[in-house]
């Protein structure tokens, strides 16, 4: 079935050709692409998108082969991590047409993440449209093999060449894409985290910002030295309320709920895949709860024989498996093989994604050729 076409994509488009400049590459590299072994975020697709903040306003909007950015050693995006960035998804539907999922949601995270970085927000031509031209640009890029998908990285970096501690007044912003295959392809194993933490309230856990990511690459290392694939982060006050992990929000199955920690403390990523996973659990008549959730809860749940799965749900990992929970002396183990839930959600996702299912919610974003 096809996707509802938005009523504004076209009016953005005509906004994004207005504004940005074409400069299209005139040798494609998609011939070095095996479609059949995609990796994800090793390859780049031919073109980028590259705007300037002038300090007033966005300027120099080129969708330009991909190239290496030149940048100053004093750039203050290295020295002090005003560096935001968003991953979205498109796919091909049925007819063979690129769609993205739901990117007005990426869009205005970005936007939320920019203000608490204290960068600049970005127009909606520059952002939704800017995709809406590089995947033009860059339409037979985008996979049709099950469970792959041309990945978009919208992006924002400070760019002052000027090495003081003060927001900088100049920055640029940047989308690449890569045609990506699945983030996991087995079951995951977590570790509850006990001694180091990703956010505390009054932090930026909310903002996809890259430090973030920076902080947790350490315990992460020391996580997968043990054979875990990422860490289930927890609250840094009573190491217990349930965040997130590394790329991915958690939901638990209990009997017939599905319970997932709110977002009201600013410590977890608003997960657009969490949002679309709420609602689908919701279609599928289970009962959606979003509070906090401990991990005491779902160690009790597990000894009861009520924890049915667990699993994390993200735009690069879609919704992986957890078949092993590790919390101090608990190990919970799962047999993701009888994970009809978890099947249930990625089959509805993929079909809504993919243009297979009705897209009544109006997540697609359907790329009008140019
Ligand atoms: C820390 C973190 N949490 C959650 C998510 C899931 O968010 P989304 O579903 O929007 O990709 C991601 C990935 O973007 C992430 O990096």
């Amino acid at each position: 079935m096809m996707a509802v076409e938005n009523p504004i994509t076209k009016t953005v488009q005509e906004e994004a050709l207005r504004k940005i400049k074409l400069n299209l590459t005139k040798e494609s590299r998609i011939g070095e692409i095996d479609f059949n072994n995609l990796v994800f975020g090793k390859k780049y697709a031919d073109h980028m998108l590259v705007a300037d903040f002038d300090g007033h306003e966005w300027k120099n909007a080129e969708i330009l082969p991909f190239q290496h950015l030149s940048v100053s050693p004093s750039n203050a995006a290295w020295h002090y991590g005003q560096a935001i960035f968003e991953g979205i998804k498109a796919y091909k539907d049925q007819d063979g047409e690129p769609m993205i999922f739901r990117p007005y949601d990426n869009y205005a995270r970005f936007n939320t993440s920019a203000e608490r970085m204290g960068m600049p927000t970005v127009p909606e031509w520059l952002f939704i449209g800017g995709m809406d031209l590089l995947i033009n640009a860059d339409r037979d890029w985008v996979p049709s093999n099950k469970g792959c998908s041309l990945y978009l990285r919208p992006f924002m970096i400070a760019a002052d060449e000027f090495i003081g501690v003060k927001p900088s007044d100049t920055y640029k912003f940047v989308i690449i894409n890569s045609p990506a295959g699945p983030y996991f392809n087995k079951p995951i194993k977590l570790l509850v985290q006990d001694k180091y933490i990703r956010a505390f309230p009054g932090g930026v856990g909310y903002a996809k910002a890259a430090g973030n990511y920076g902080g947790t690459m350490y315990p992460t290392m020391q996580a997968k030295k043990q054979g875990y694939d990422q860490i289930l982060w927890v609250d840094g006050l009573e190491f217990k309320q349930l965040q997130e992990c590394g790329t991915m929000n958690v939901f638990a199955i209990i009997g017939n709920k599905a319970i997932t920690p709110d977002l009201t403390q600013g410590t977890i990523l608003a997960g657009v895949t969490r949002a679309s996973v709420i609602d689908i659990l919701s279609d599928m008549g289970l009962t959606v709860e979003e509070r906090p959730v401990s991990i005491e809860e779902v160690v009790t749940a597990w000894k009861a024989g009520t924890l049915r799965e667990v699993f994390g749900t993200g735009t690069a990992s879609s919704v992986a498996y957890v078949e092993q929970l590790d919390y101090k002396e608990h190990q919970i183990k799962l047999d993701t093989t009888k994970y009809s839930v978890g099947a249930e959600v990625i089959e509805r996702l993929d079909a809504i994604r993919t243009g297979r299912a009705e897209d009544t919610r109006n997540w697609n974003y359907k790329i009008t050729r140019l």
